[in-house]
């Protein structure tokens, strides 16, 4: 499963990026106002610092004008993603832009149809949004095993499930044991994915033993 990080933080990807553990990035235009940077200049910043896909979404309304500005922000680098949000609209551009080769991601998906559209319009990626569902009561993991069986029952579906919203680490669990293909994580919930306090108990201890033992690791 991949993991893309879900903010426009440069700082907060290049430190995470150094992990190893990041296979790409997505925003969208809350997270681009939050870092209050300029669109392009923080998108083609990002895509300088990350070798992989990099979702950058339209604000466009139309299937022309997102086409329009799906293909402006395409130019920006290599490794773009025009994000289009799951509108008749969006799926319209979808087509067109996945059509020239150019990548896509279908955002703000909240249902299986939804998502079976996406599949249908060539999306290279589908978000389904798992703690907004959570928020109003709806089991959105229960989403992604849909999305999962419909997309594994057709072999010409070959959208990535890209999940989402996530607002834990159990999240992360539950999307790899669907077998999601890629979840987009918020810096600090990927932060928490390697901490545990057994982890840090048991270091402490074998750290101490250690020390009263007087050796040292040395080449
Ligand atoms: O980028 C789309 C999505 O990950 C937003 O998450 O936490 O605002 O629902 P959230």
């Amino acid at each position: 499963m991949k993991f893309f990080i879900d903010t426009a933080n440069v700082d907060e990807i290049r430190d995470l990026a150094a992990t190893g553990m990041l296979d790409g990035v997505t925003t969208n235009p809350s997270l681009i106002a939050q870092s209050g940077r300029d669109f392009f200049e923080v998108l083609k910043e990002i895509c300088d610092t990350v070798d992989g896909p990099v979702s950058g979404e339209v604000t466009a309304l139309d299937a022309e004008g997102m086409i329009k500005e799906g293909k402006t922000v395409a130019k920006l680098a290599d490794n773009i993603v025009v994000k289009l949000p799951l509108i008749w609209e969006g799926l319209k551009a979808c087509s067109a832009l996945s059509a020239e080769g150019i990548k896509t991601n279908v955002t703000l998906c909240f249902s299986a149809t939804q998502a079976l559209l996406a599949a249908k319009a060539g999306a290279t990626y589908i978000s389904p949004f798992v703690g907004r569902l959570d928020d109003i009561h709806i089991d959105g993991m229960e989403l992604i095993e849909d999305i999962r069986t419909i997309y594994d029952n057709y072999d010409n579906l070959e959208t990535e499930i890209l999940v989402a919203s996530i607002r834990n680490p159990n999240h992360v669990k539950d999307a790899a044991l669907i077998g999601a293909d890629v979840v987009t994580v918020p810096p600090a919930v990927l932060r928490t994915l390697a901490g545990h306090p057994l982890t840090d108990k048991g270091l402490a201890a074998f750290l101490a033993d250690w020390e009263k033992s007087g050796q040292k690791i040395s080449s």
